[in-house]
């Protein structure tokens, strides 16, 4: 028997145990050893029953993902979970950890689940495009009815194995020791007590049809919207039908039909991409070896403005103390005013208790003086974009602080290194940008500099973990890796709209493509002002760089929605876009020809233009070693600027088009085309050696 599964054999019961770290994947190898470890017992007449465990920190956290892509090797997990369930002899899983996807399907095709207290349960598939494709949409409404079934694979979110008891998918949950208390039942079994019924076979939640179908009615007509992006979501109903309607055997082939439809399905490529690029971007090299994080117990926050009131209550979310600092008493004050009153609202739409907001509250200090920033271990600096005020404050800082404790600064324009030098913890500093608007942001981008010890910037990835972040990885380069390729899709939009493309277009397009906001109204949103300075920044010097329809925007004082013109024009305290006739006259007078008649660019271009903008500055910044990989970009641009989950990044849209089509589309739009530029030079190497981004992921 493979390594992967180990035969046992005690008191008439074949223990089989899985062992395939790091959360005992259901891989080839563990599959076939199961299938064989159930033959062997079968035939083995000193065995009476079967218990089915796992070793290390889980029972099987599903099927393996790293093989979907590859042709499938006998068994499938379906198959597999068919055979256990069609031994005829009992097969009992003992559960810990979690039981995730097709490790929850196995542990439905077992006679009987022993499970600890608090293990989790669950067939997240969905997020990651796919339905539960080894007998789940059969087995679980058989045993809980369509309602909870439903729930649990629409929304993809493990359960409690005390929730999963009175539900009937946990026959028995005990405090510890699940494999002593299954082995248990398994002997009492193996000597001739009653074996359950097969799950296949049970029809509990079957009893009430009616209540079944009107379940599955109302959750079709819940994801009617929501289907569209994920055809996941209507499969899994079909199936759950499917399995009242149809004999078991034909509900399984239908439920195993949908699961190879939806693995080939672009979503479901690029939510299984951003499920490892996710992981990949958490390995950051400093931590290799297991470096351990400087603890962070106390933070302190330089800059009471709108960033770092966000940074603080971030903060404070994550059970932390924070002391905000600003140039005098009443600025930090403000800062403290701005924190209390996003409390107030979230307790008045009652998103948080009273009680709640006061802990919060009591947990905040302000103060005028950077002194009182002696007891911070973490110190994040938050002041406006000015590089030799903020050398200054460094330098200020460091003398206030305690030894050891880190010194970040906020701005992604921040040069970790110079502000490093100017103090006398080089190691201690480090770049650490939240993603603006920080509430409601997840990215984090971390930037090390060449002087940061391994064990601050494990305890900036700590933090940002606490704080419920995504941290990434950056080059201690300007802009970090968000900011060049939200520059470059900017500048494609105002490429776009000089050639004719309307705002109003620009923006359904992209929309439609996935976006919540399409780019004009989120530069609106974000201030237009804001954007102008990302874009100068970005682009270089003045005589670098052309003027935008932003610049001519701000120059009119129209700087978003906050002044209720930007782009659109807003109502007062609407978020609504409305197209404006100002701004159109703004964009006919800024034309080579105003007035000349034109067809502008058709919404495939438009949208093919702002994909190769964003994956040439991204191809870029990996080029540059910005980012360590495509992934981080798709990562980064994904929890920070709203690219859509499901269609994995601007780096894996590259790949699903073809680099040696986008590399030719970007030549084809000329190097004067604002946003884009020559492609960059890593196209050619690629698609040379006939590679991809996604194999560069792996290298
Ligand atoms: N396949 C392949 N690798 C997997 C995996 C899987 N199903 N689940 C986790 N891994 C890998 C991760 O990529 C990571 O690898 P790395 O160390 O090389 O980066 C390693 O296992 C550890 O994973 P995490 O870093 O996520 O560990 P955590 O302890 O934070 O979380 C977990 C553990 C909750 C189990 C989490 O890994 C998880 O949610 N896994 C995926 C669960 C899932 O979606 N299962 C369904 C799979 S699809 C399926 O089963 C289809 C079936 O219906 C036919």
């Amino acid at each position: 028997m493979s390594g992967r599964v180990e035969y046992d054999l005690r008191e008439g019961v074949a223990i089989l145990s899985v062992r395939n770290p790091p959360v005992n994947a259901l891989g080839h190898a563990v599959r076939r050893a199961l299938w064989d470890g159930i033959e062997r017992a079968e035939a083995d007449g000193e065995v009476g029953a079967v218990l089915i465990r796992a070793e290390g920190r889980t029972f099987p956290a599903g099927a393996d993902m790293e093989e979907f892509d590859a042709p499938s090797r006998a068994p499938a997990l379906t198959d597999l979970c068919d055979r256990i369930e069609a031994c005829t002899k009992p097969v009992l899983a003992a559960i810990h950890g979690t039981a995730l996807g097709g490790g929850f399907e196995l542990a439905l095709a077992c006679h009987y689940r022993v499970a600890e207290q608090g293990a989790r349960l669950g067939l997240p598939e969905v997020g990651l495009g796919l339905l539960p494709g080894a007998g789940g949409t059969q087995r679980l409404p058989r045993l809980c009815g369509a309602g909870p079934a439903l729930e649990i694979m629409l929304t993809g979110k493990p359960i409690d194995a005390e929730e999963a008891e009175p539900l009937g998918l946990i026959d028995r949950v005990v405090k510890r020791k699940p494999g002593k208390a299954g082995f248990a039942t398994a002997r009492d079994m193996a000597r001739g007590a009653r074996a359950p019924q097969p799950t296949g076979a049970r029809r509990d939640g079957l009893a009430d049809a009616t209540g079944f179908l009107e379940a599955v009615a109302a959750k079709r007509a819940e994801i009617a919207d929501a289907g569209a992006h994920n055809p996941a979501l209507a499969r899994i109903v079909d199936c759950v039908e499917a399995a009242l309607l149809l004999p078991l055997e034909a509900g399984l082939a239908m439920e195993r039909a949908a699961f190879g439809d939806l693995v080939r399905t672009d979503q479901s490529r690029a939510l299984r991409h951003v499920f490892f690029a996710e992981r990949r971007a958490a390995k950051f090299p400093e931590l290799a070896g297991g470096v351990g994080p400087r603890p962070v117990e106390r933070v302190g926050i330089v800059g009471a403005g709108p960033t770092g009131s966000g940074i603080a209550i971030a903060c404070l979310d994550g059970g932390l103390p924070v002391t905000l600092v600003d140039r005098n008493d009443e600025a930090a004050a403000r800062g403290r005013a701005r924190i209390a009153a996003v409390y107030e609202r979230m307790v008045a739409r009652e998103r948080m208790t009273a009680a709640a907001r006061d802990a919060r509250l009591a947990r905040l200090e302000t103060s005028g003086r950077p002194e009182d920033l002696a007891s911070a271990d973490l110190v994040i600096e938050a002041g406006p974009e000015d590089a030799s005020l903020r050398r200054g404050l460094f330098e200020r800082l460091d003398r206030v602080m305690k030894p050891g404790a880190i010194l970040a600064s906020n701005s992604p324009m921040a040069d970790a290194d110079a502000l490093a030098e100017a103090t006398g913890r080089a190691d201690a500093v480090l770049g650490l940008h939240f993603t603006p608007p920080v509430l409601s942001n997840r990215l984090v981008e971390l930037a090390p500099g060449k002087f940061s010890a391994g064990d601050a910037v494990a305890a900036g990835v700590a933090f940002a973990r606490r704080l419920g972040k995504t941290p990434v990885r950056a080059g201690n380069r300007p802009g970090r890796i968000g900011a060049p390729v939200l520059a470059a899709y900017f500048l494609a939009v105002d490429g776009l709209i000089a050639e004719g493309a309307s705002p109003a277009r620009i923006d359904q397009v992209m929309r439609a493509y996935g976006f919540a906001a399409g780019p004009c109204q989120a530069q609106d949103l974000a201030g237009l002002d804001a954007v102008q300075g990302l874009l100068h920044r970005m682009q270089g010097g003045a005589e670098q760089r052309g003027q935008t329809l932003v610049d001519r925007l701000v120059a009119q004082g129209r700087l978003g929605h906050r002044t209720g013109r930007g782009f659109y024009r807003y109502r007062e305290g609407s978020r609504i876009p409305e197209d404006d006739r100002e701004t159109a006259e703004l964009i006919e007078a800024g034309r080579a020809d105003p007035g000349g008649a034109r067809a502008g660019p058709g919404n495939q271009d438009i949208r093919d233009r702002c994909l190769d903008a964003m994956a040439n500055a991204g191809a870029r910044l990996v080029e540059d070693e910005v980012a360590a990989c495509p992934s981080d970009i798709d990562v980064a641009m994904i929890h920070g600027y709203g690219f859509p989950r499901w269609r994995g990044g601007p780096m894996m849209q590259a790949d699903l088009t073809g680099l040696l089509t986008v590399a030719k589309r970007l030549r084809g739009y000329g190097a004067q085309i604002p946003g884009i530029g020559e492609p960059a030079q890593l196209f050619d190497g690629l698609v040379k050696n006939g590679l991809s981004f996604w194999a560069m992921n792996l290298a």
